[in-house]
């Protein structure tokens, strides 16, 4: 079965690849094979939390579960990329940090979706991806999302994206115990290809935002500088509880509400606090000018407000890292119209927005300076807008 978008952008055998690796760890072929892209956060970072605006599209990269049923009542996971730790779990008993290590995700997405009362019965999974982990482009999501949508799909359950989102989530949240917001899992279930994706995330209100950066001549190149991103370290966390001190210091329910004023941050005495919600009040502003900008086909202005974020995220919100301010700072020196850090900050991916004949120079730049930091060459990916999970077989 095929359903959204087009199968090429998993790249030729990513099903048949996903199908030999379930035949290898459990003997027969799988029932059927899942993808879930990662993301691309085109702009809109730590907004998700604080109910703003994010901007994502989906990446053709991503991960595969090959699933099938069991009557057992046993989950039973492995994955290509963690080859000498396979996994084993009763569903039964099933709870947050029963389950440790890269199989929390997936173990923590049946959980979710068994919590909120879906009869999902025991399962066999084999993982397998194409998508870097570490490099901040929603690699636990996509495997998060991978897991929720085989699982529902192979036990005949039709669950709403939307929820199936939510649920992945709240399989992070409490099973993994990483307070992430809703950007991730949201763009990895409903992105389309050609379009980002609009999403308020406190109406839950999601919209496409055209993204031919083909058609426009333009290029985004990711470049992933090869410094590991994680969440689970607590400084991700401690971001968000700034954030909700400062909403509480405005007497507001979350920093979104103050977006159209923001000389209300002003009021925050706190110069660290004032400075974290100054960054995530301008941030909604410029998703919404960003988009305004696409839906206008003028995607090629969009470049000052990337660069903006990055100085944003790396001044007021500190979360970028130095790798990132290196590679922002050569990508436009080298052409590009415009860069920033994506994703949650402390390392992994930054994007470059910048015409397609001098994408070559963007690159030189970039590893140039790389390398005069006597760092490891940075890699780069040609991040084309597709489209979200679907069944692949
Ligand atoms: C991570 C989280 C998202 C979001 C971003 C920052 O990717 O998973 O929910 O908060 O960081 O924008």
């Amino acid at each position: 079965m095929m359903a959204r978008g087009d199968s090429k952008v998993t790249g030729p055998g990513a099903a048949d690849r996903a199908a030999d690796w379930f035949a290898e760890c459990y003997g027969t072929e799988p029932e059927g094979v899942w993808h879930a892209p990662g993301r691309v956060n085109l702009i809109g970072e730590h907004t998700d939390y604080n109910e703003g605006f994010v901007l994502p599209f989906a990446l053709g990269q991503g991960v595969r579960a090959a699933v099938s049923r069991r009557d057992d009542g046993l989950l039973e996971m492995c994955s290509q990329q963690a080859r000498a730790s396979p996994a084993t779990a009763p569903l039964s008993r099933l709870s947050p940090g029963s389950v440790t290590g890269w199989a929390a995700y997936p173990a923590g997405a049946a959980w979710a979706i068994r919590e909120a009362g879906y009869p999902v019965g025991g399962a066999s999974i084999a993982i397998d991806a194409d998508l870097e982990r570490g490099a901040a482009l929603s690699s636990s999501a996509a495997l998060e999302c991978a897991t929720a949508l085989a699982l529902t799909g192979v036990h005949g359950l039709d669950v709403d994206r939307r929820e199936l989102a939510a649920l992945a989530r709240r399989g992070e949240n409490e099973f993994v115990g990483v307070p992430t917001g809703i950007m991730d899992q949201s763009a990895s279930l409903l992105c389309r290809a050609g379009q980002a994706l609009l999403l308020d995330c406190r109406s839950g209100q999601a919209s496409d935002v055209p993204l031919d950066l083909e058609a426009a001549g333009l290029v985004l190149l990711v470049i992933d500088t090869r410094v590991q991103h994680a969440l689970a370290d607590g400084r991700y966390a401690s971001r968000r509880r700034a954030c909700e001190d400062a909403a509480r210091l405005l007497g507001v329910r979350s920093l979104r509400d103050v977006t159209d004023n923001p000389a209300a941050v002003g009021q925050i005495t706190d110069p660290l606090l004032r400075r974290r919600a100054r960054h995530v009040v301008t941030e909604n502003s410029r998703v919404l000018e960003t988009a305004s900008l696409l839906r206008a086909g003028e995607a090629g202005r969009c470049g000052p407000l990337l660069t903006a974020s990055h100085a944003s995220l790396r001044d007021d919100f500190e979360v970028s890292w130095p790798q990132a301010d290196v590679a922002v700072e050569a990508a436009t020196a080298g052409g590009a119209l415009g860069a920033r850090m994506t994703g949650g900050g402390f390392g992994g991916s930054v994007i470059a927005l910048t015409e397609a004949e001098r994408a070559e120079g963007v690159r030189t730049s970039t590893s140039r300076a790389f390398s005069d930091h006597g760092w490891p060459p940075p890699r780069f990916l040609d991040a084309v807008p597709s489209s979200g999970a679907w069944r692949l077989r």
